[in-house]
């Protein structure tokens, strides 16, 4: 299939895209979700969202210093991507005492990404790469961080609400959030699905995660520009100040 990418830019992700089309082809961008058919884009290699590189928001993110790592009680910082694929990022955010677990549903895209990390592990970078679901997959401990990018506007939103609550279960009381939020406008289906600030928002406030911040991703790849935005979430530690609308109280 022909590609549509921009050397550097990333694809376009839309209708306009061929690939985006066999994609939503696949997946079926209705509320019967599909884990086949991620599995099918990865064995047919239809992949319009793989960048070919880590996002350069998380090297920014990385090179910050604002991003926890080092030993914690004489332990690595855990971070968690949901919704790797092809590992990019995992191996971006790793070292500086930060472990970093990479998980994805497709067998295929966690071999690829064991593949294109070797030389890092190499290096000693310290990653691991799980093939599991999201939604049911059971680790033995919680995480310090979580990092989601491209993987909630993936799903269908109707699934937003089970996204926050396993975000909740696999993240540690004190644990940070990450959310490199792509803010898909215009879509008839998806992936990638219409979303917007406030949908985080309305699955994660009623769990006690309140925005630390918030800031326009000035570094998106050409074909991102102006799409994304990075918010950092924190959860409180006694939800019920939450009203019943889920939104904070000043008492
Ligand atoms: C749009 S892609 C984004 C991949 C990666 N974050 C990136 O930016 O290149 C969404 C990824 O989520 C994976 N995925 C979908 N449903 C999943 C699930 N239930 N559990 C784990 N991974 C899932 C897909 O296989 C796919 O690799």
């Amino acid at each position: 299939m022909a590609s549509k990418a921009i050397a550097g830019g990333g694809q376009v992700l839309n209708v306009s895209n061929p690939e985006v089309v066999r994609v939503r082809q696949l997946i079926g961008g209705t509320a019967e979700y599909s884990s086949d058919g991620w599995k099918r884009c990865w064995e047919e290699g239809v992949t319009p969202w793989d960048l070919g590189q880590p996002t350069p928001a998380v090297v920014d993110l990385v090179n910050s210093g604002t991003l926890p790592g080092g030993d914690r009680d004489g332990r690595a910082t855990t971070v968690l991507v949901p919704g790797c694929g092809a590992g990019h990022d995992v191996v971006a955010l790793s070292g500086a005492g930060r472990f970093v677990v990479g998980l994805d549903i497709s067998e295929a895209a966690i071999h690829k990404a064991r593949q294109r990390a070797a030389a890092a592990a190499a290096d000693g970078n310290s990653f691991d790469f799980v093939a599991a679901d999201f939604f049911t997959w059971e680790p033995p401990d919680k995480f310090d961080i979580i990092f989601d990018y491209t993987f909630f506007c993936a799903l269908e939103p109707s699934m937003r609400p089970a996204w926050a609550k396993r975000i909740a279960d696999l993240l540690k009381q004190d644990g940070e959030l990450i959310t490199l939020m792509y803010l898909a406008e215009g879509q008839e289906a998806g992936p990638p699905f219409n979303t917007a600030v406030v949908d985080y928002e309305e699955v994660l406030n009623p769990l006690g995660f309140v925005m630390n911040s918030i800031q326009d991703n000035e570094v998106a790849v050409q074909s991102r520009k102006g799409m994304e935005k990075m918010a950092r979430w924190k959860r409180m530690a006694n939800p019920t100040s939450l009203n019943s609308a889920g939104e904070t109280q000043i008492d």
